[in-house]
């Protein structure tokens, strides 16, 4: 690849991205639509090898041919229209990466229209939040496989870093690489919200105050659950708010909010007919929380009170049983966020690599968790596992910590405090390995009311039965 990338588009994601590339030894041409911003982060950065430009025209003439172009623009009608004012002056051969966090299904589209017109695009799935765009992200990209040899070396500077290996590879193609993106974020909304009702479990169950719950999720960023979001967590519980000295996490209101990655991924598993359950409830229960006017009328209409009288006397024991429940509720939110990954793959003909997927959320990206080196593992011990429960070490796992589950969820029912994933982790844990499922019922109902046939255990073929 040539020396001089451009970048468009100098959000905080975008801005950083560009240090992170001169940083790594390339001259980077700039173009923000607002052109006081390019001039602000110019004089920021003025003695950088950073050039900026107030014109699209001026901005694609700095470029060596083929061209290499990040688009770091918000996704959706944006990232078109920027698409569309380069094209008059691009040549064939050169490069876009967007770099966005776009809907895979746009990526294909977006991908067949420019290579019909001899360019080469890059649906690019970029994880780690401004942090990561500045210091290494986890990369996604998805494209032509051939030409991903030209952006290769470029990928693998700016990248995060496991134990020396960059956190990216070629995905597939097409739409692939934001389609791995939007299971990610899928993946981050189920990871914040069981942690989320751990904390709960925690404050409301156990009467911890912020600082007893920070040195929990500390003791716990040691072991197995090892990880950036339970980092952060433990560090946001010991932070002070400026103005008044009280925890800012107290001042915080619930009301949780999202920019549409999680319910992309919630309709794509029903698009493809899988289960999500507990991706699903994360999605909802943000929902949920945003409903915060009418959850306050019920919480004066509604009286119920706590049925639990239980005190609990051993509170490390049940400590360690909530740390449990996270990780198994954490595995089985894995094991049907990659389960959708493989029923993706044949669903659009992409032959993704699981394993190396895995490895790329090693570091640099929000997921970023010591056990997806066992994920890693398990995919590279055998490529057509078809859920992560099948694989020895997260079964045995299971097995172990179901009880803890069971009991954990069981508590927190009695005692009114809502564990939507968590009760989804149980729900969804007995029936992957149930043989059989009271979905017999249904079937006879279907026919009963509408002749849609059923098939039967003891012979084969599709019976319909004459009811009344
Ligand atoms: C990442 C994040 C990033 C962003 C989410 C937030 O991988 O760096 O996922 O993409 O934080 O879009 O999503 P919500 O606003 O929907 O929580």
């Amino acid at each position: 690849i040539n020396k001089t990338i451009g970048v468009i588009g100098l959000g905080v994601m975008g801005s950083n991205l560009v240090l992170n590339i001169e940083r790594n030894g390339y001259t980077v041409s700039i173009f923000n639509r607002t052109s006081s911003k390019t001039k602000c982060f110019f004089k920021k950065n003025s003695e950088k090898k950073i050039i900026p430009f107030f014109t699209i025209k001026d901005f694609i003439s700095s470029l060596k041919k083929p061209r290499c172009i990040i688009l770091m623009v918000q996704s959706g009608i944006a990232t078109d229209n920027t698409i569309n004012n380069i094209l008059p002056y691009l040549n064939k051969q050169d490069i876009i990466i967007d770099g966005g966090n776009s809907f895979y299904k746009d990526s294909i589209v977006r991908n067949k229209n420019l290579e019909k017109k001899g360019f080469y695009f890059f649906g690019t799935g970029i994880s780690g939040g401004s942090e990561g765009a500045l210091l290494g992200p986890a990369i996604m990209p998805g494209g032509n496989k051939e030409q991903y040899k030209v952006i290769e070396s470029l990928f693998k500077k700016i990248a995060a870093k496991y134990q020396g290996e960059p956190c990216v590879s070629y995905i597939g193609p097409d739409g692939s690489g934001h389609y791995v993106k939007m299971i990610h974020n899928g993946i981050e909304y189920s990871d914040m919200q069981l942690i989320s009702e751990v904390y709960a479990l925690l404050k409301i169950g156990l009467h911890l105050n912020n600082k007893d719950i920070s040195n929990i999720f500390s003791d716990w960023n040691k072991g197995e659950l090892n990880s950036y979001l339970i980092n952060i967590t433990k560090n946001i519980f010991l932070k002070k708010d400026l103005q008044t000295n009280k925890d800012l996490i107290d001042l915080i209101s619930d009301k949780a909010g999202n920019k549409g990655t999680g319910t992309w991924t919630v309709q794509n598993a029903l698009e493809l007919g899988q289960p999500l359950s507990l991706i699903s409830e994360s999605v909802f229960f943000r929902y949920l929380s945003s409903l915060t006017s009418e959850r306050n009328i019920a919480s004066k209409y509604i009286n119920v009170k706590s049925s639990n009288t239980t005190i609990i006397k051993n509170k490390p024991v049940f400590i360690e049983k909530i740390r449990k429940s996270l990780y198994l509720g954490k595995i089985l939110a894995y094991s049907q966020g990659f389960s959708l990954l493989k029923s993706a793959c044949k669903h659009y003909n992409w032959n993704l690599n699981l394993s190396k997927i895995s490895k790329i959320f090693r570091s640099g990206c929000i997921i970023q968790a010591s056990f997806l080196n066992k994920i890693s593992q398990e995919f590279s011990n055998n490529k057509d596992v078809k859920n992560l429960l099948l694989t020895s070490f997260f079964s045995s796992i299971a097995k172990e910590y179901q009880e803890s589950l069971r009991s954990i969820v069981a508590y927190a029912i009695k005692t009114k405090i809502p564990v939507p994933v968590l009760s989804a982790s149980i729900a969804y844990y007995d029936g992957y390995h149930s043989s059989f499922l009271s979905t017999n019922l249904i079937q006879a109902q279907r026919d009963y009311f509408g002749s849609h046939t059923y098939n039967r255990t003891d012979k084969d073929g599709s019976f319909t039965s004459n009811w009344i």
